[in-house]
């Protein structure tokens, strides 16, 4: 079996968690699509880049030669461009046996047991959770997805349409799941959802609980040691998850808090439900609460009808917050939103903007990264470099870093001080 990812953290989940639907059934997992007999294209739709890599990946695996019979294998795919486009794939690609969305991936092995049904793209949060496997993918840090879907529609996105409205998992089954990763060694859990701050699952006394509520139980398990969670939407930000930023020493340091915008003319035409006033207020109190809290983001540059002057809001307030990390984008018209029929604007406009951006991110990455020299840090490290005896790890701050050590450094947390930096990362001294 062979399963590739091609979107979010959420979709990286649920990879894992189709690997191990099928690992039950006695399956193997391995790199060489040319030798597997069962391949997953887990999709990503939310930019058209995104949605197109599929078709291109369709195209070669087809030229493969073990490939052009198909009694070699089935081709599954699965995901958000399954969920968005399930006819159109069938009869743009042909070679595709089967196709499921993410909300009902755990019929998976059913439907090629029984070759009966080749698309499934029902809205099953609450049954796929129920019949889903959880087990470790590097047993150091796990993510659990705590909440799907999302009811916000902002106007250029496609997840309320292919992941559906949201859902949180009860705080019973969370922590079961969790159990069993922190049983197998696992030290950090990070909570997943498209807005997982809007968490309200239901809570062992049948009431709805909130993310606060859920960080907490969590973090009185002993084994656990670091907790992250993303994403959250800036209307979701509670006083009670300030708050808690400021109690819990397990609860890291670190909040990816989209605003996509710091015009309020664009925000509105987004439908982000926030302004730029209120977001600088949620980072106001969150500094007052942890008050070395590293912020990250999201932006959209190039969306339909943004000025020079809506950009320049956006490059002043960059300036401003100062994000240790964020991430950026064109706009992208995704068929079947409300953005899609708005007059796009010229790509030149949009990619310079986008570099202009990019540029001044990328040095405040720099810059945070700078500071941190001198500095000791506690890393936990996730894995070996791609260097003799290198391992690399995260910071509280989530900064990746790297070291040298003869001694397997994997699993362990290590208070280092930081010798050098890079753009993206921290060197430590051994
Ligand atoms: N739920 C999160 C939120 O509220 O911001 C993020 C969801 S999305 C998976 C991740 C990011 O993709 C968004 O924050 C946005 O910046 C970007 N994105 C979504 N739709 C886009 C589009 N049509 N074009 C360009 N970027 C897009
Ligand atoms: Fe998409 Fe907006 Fe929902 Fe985030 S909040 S998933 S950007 S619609
Ligand atoms: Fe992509 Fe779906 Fe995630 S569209 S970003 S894989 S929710």
């Amino acid at each position: 079996m062979f399963v590739k990812s091609y979107g979010c953290q959420m979709n990286v989940y649920d990879s894992n968690r189709i690997k191990d639907l099928f690992l039950q059934k006695n399956y193997e997992t391995t790199d060489d699509i040319d030798s597997a007999d069962l391949i997953v294209l887990n999709t990503c739709h939310i930019r058209e880049k995104a949605a197109e890599k599929l078709y291109s990946d369709i195209g070669r695996i087809n030229k493969i030669n073990k490939k052009k019979s198909k009694e070699n294998y089935k081709l599954v795919v699965a995901g958000c461009v399954a969920q968005a486009e399930g006819i159109e794939i069938q009869k743009r690609a042909p070679s595709v046996d089967f196709v499921v969305g993410p909300q009902s991936y755990h019929k998976l092995p059913e439907m090629i047991d029984k070759e009966e049904q080749k698309i499934n793209d029902d809205f099953l949060p609450n049954e796929k959770f129920n019949n889903l496997v959880f087990n470790t993918s590097n047993g150091v840090s796990e993510f659990v997805s705590i909440q799907e879907g999302c009811d916000k529609f902002c106007t250029f996105c496609v997840v309320p349409y292919t992941r559906g409205s949201e859902y949180s998992r009860p705080v019973q089954d969370i922590k079961q799941e969790v159990s069993k990763y922190l049983d197998n060694g696992v030290k950090e859990i990070i909570f997943l959802g498209q807005n997982v701050n809007g968490y309200h699952g239901t809570g062992d006394d049948g009431k709805s609980k909130d993310l606060a509520y859920l960080i907490n139980t969590i973090s009185e398990l002993d084994k656990v040691k670091r907790i992250r969670y993303m994403t959250s939407h800036p209307i979701d930000m509670s006083e009670s998850l300030i708050k808690i930023h400021g109690e819990d020493n397990k609860l890291m340091p670190f909040l990816h808090l989209p605003i996509q915008s710091a015009s309020n003319n664009i925000l509105k035409k987004m439908n982000r439900k926030h302004t730029v006033k209120s977001y600088l207020k949620i980072i106001e109190k969150l500094k007052l609460s942890r008050p070395d809290i590293a912020l990250s983001s999201d932006f959209i540059v190039g969306f339909p009808g943004e000025t020079d002057k809506d950009f320049d809001e956006t490059m002043k307030f960059v300036s401003l917050v100062k994000f240790v990390i964020a991430y950026s984008f064109m706009f992208s018209p995704r068929p079947g939103t409300p953005a899609f029929k708005l007059p796009d604007i010229s790509k030149e406009v949009k990619k310079a903007r986008l570099s202009a951006l990019q540029s001044l991110l990328k040095q405040q990455q720099s810059d945070y990264n700078k500071s941190c020299i001198d500095k000791k840090m506690e890393i936990l490290f996730e894995k070996k470099g791609r260097h003799k005896n290198q391992y690399i790890g995260r910071t509280i701050y989530n900064q990746s870093a790297f070291i040298e050590s003869k001694d397997n450094l994997i699993n362990e947390f290590k208070k280092v001080k930081i010798s050098d930096s890079t753009d993206f990362a921290l060197k430590c001294s051994s």
